[in-house]
């Protein structure tokens, strides 16, 4: 049998990760794949030294490796633009395609694998989510005989760390995102962590493999945690809870919940351990429960591992036809469901809220009706005394399952009040048990 020719496109973290995984555990993989698999052509900008390519052929224009005799393109070189452009003119030259990128997939998915499926080829991706943990190939196969309930993840490590780090050390905020970033986890641009957009991209592909949909990255609902203050945390602890940055996929009667924002989930759910920048995601099927799967979900070694579990997966499947080779989606690619994504304001979960109120008779009273006017039912309080020389103290209130409409109708209406001081901290709470 011949070899199987790969073209590795970008030789950064990832790319050079990568290569080095194919040489140092080559007999492994050459097993697995039952074939041997040859890196005959890098493309990339610059060398890498922590890479020795040795005798392999380089070319600094990567979209040469689209139009070599390769049977794999590897697009490691991540952004949007220049990697669509590659990845599709792959796929017109009758190329396989393993990826890692997560804004492609989760933005241009649908187009992409609708070009794959018109030319027979496949399009890999499993190191786009939590990247050393087999998320992709657990949902797409280990899954599979399964209706999927809902999906929750910690997908950011960045996040996590920083949650984790304010948490167990308080520290502040752009300290420890500074140290995300020499760690080598953090985005180009830091927004997408701190903000959700790289947990709303990896949600998007999570989703659209648990719930056989296309991905929706237009109708995700995405809340960061840079709103996050380090008085919420303790007040969380003493609730019994911690603050995880949680993405969200919960498949109800009318559609799919589709959300990312910071969520306080019970200290003895396993997901709340889950720190510092490592990875998790729980799954809930119908016949298997809930499950759930941990580990690094960046680095070198995690994501080369994903990335050359899809070169193996591909490699092995070469020549069985299309219609033989896993799908693109969780279910076979022309059956895809366009399911509709529900309004935020449709989400039930249960609340965390936190108001500055006047410390004076009657208060309580009067937020305790306006939550039962929302048909809100209060399952804590805690009320603090008043810092020295301030007349405002912290309430907090955590409510029971209830519907984002009527939160945000009762938010509104004690925001309105006088003994109120400025916008009341809202997070939602998952019990992730049902
Ligand atoms: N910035 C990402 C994270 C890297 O922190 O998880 C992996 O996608």
């Amino acid at each position: 049998m011949k070899a199987v020719k790969i073209g590795i496109c970008g030789l950064g973290t990832v790319g050079a990760g990568t290569f080095n995984l194919l040489s140092s555990n080559c007999e492994i993989i050459n097993a697995h794949a039952n074939r041997e698999i040859e890196v005959t052509l890098v493309g990339a900008r610059r060398d890498n030294p922590v890479c020795d390519l040795s005798d392999t052929a380089v070319v600094r224009d990567i979209f040469a490796v689209a139009n070599s005799d390769v049977d794999i393109v590897v697009e490691l070189i991540g952004g949007i633009d220049v990697a669509k452009n590659l990845v599709l003119t792959a796929i017109a030259n009758g190329k396989h395609v393993v990826t890692a990128n997560k804004a492609l997939i989760a933005e241009y998915g649908n187009e992409i694998f609708a070009a794959a499926r018109k030319q027979g080829v496949q399009v890999a991706y499993e190191a786009a989510v939590a990247g050393g943990i087999p998320i992709i190939k657990n949902l797409r196969e280990g899954l599979a005989a399964n209706k999927i309930e809902w999906l929750a993840g910690i997908i950011n490590g960045t996040g996590n760390f920083i949650l984790t780090e304010m948490r167990d050390k308080g520290r502040d905020f752009a300290e420890v995102l500074a140290e995300a970033q020499a760690l080598g986890y953090a985005e180009a641009d830091p927004a997408f962590d701190v903000e959700g957009i790289d947990a709303a991209h990896k949600l998007v592909i999570l989703a659209a493999l648990a719930f056989g949909m296309p991905m929706r990255f237009d109708a995700v609902y995405t809340e960061g945690i840079t709103g996050i203050e380090p008085v919420d945390v303790v007040y969380a602890e003493e609730l019994g809870y911690r603050i995880k940055h949680l993405g969200i996929a919960r498949r109800r009667e009318a559609g799919v919940e589709l959300r990312v924002h910071p969520t306080l989930v019970p200290e003895n759910c396993l997901i709340a351990q889950v720190d510092g920048v490592m990875n998790a995601v729980m799954v809930k099927g119908d016949a298997v429960g809930s499950t759930l799967y941990y580990g690094a979900g960046a680095g070198a070694g995690p994501t080369a591992s994903a990335v050359v579990a899809d070169i193996i997966d591909v490699s092995r499947s070469l020549g069985v036809g299309a219609e033989r080779a896993i799908p693109h989606y969780g279910f076979v690619d022309d059956v895809v469901a366009d399911l509709p994504i529900l309004d935020i304001n449709e989400a039930e979960t249960a609340c965390y809220l936190r108001a500055s109120v006047l410390d004076q008779p009657g208060v309580l009273l009067v937020i305790a009706q306006i939550m039962s006017n929302h048909a809100i039912s209060i399952e804590a309080i805690i009320q603090k005394p008043p810092d020295v020389g301030e007349e405002h103290v912290p309430l907090i209130m955590l409510t029971n399952q209830t519907s984002e409409k009527n939160l945000r109708g009762a938010i509104a209406d004690i925001e309105r009040l006088d003994t109120v001081k400025g916008p009341l901290v809202h997070i939602r709470v998952e019990a992730l048990d049902t």
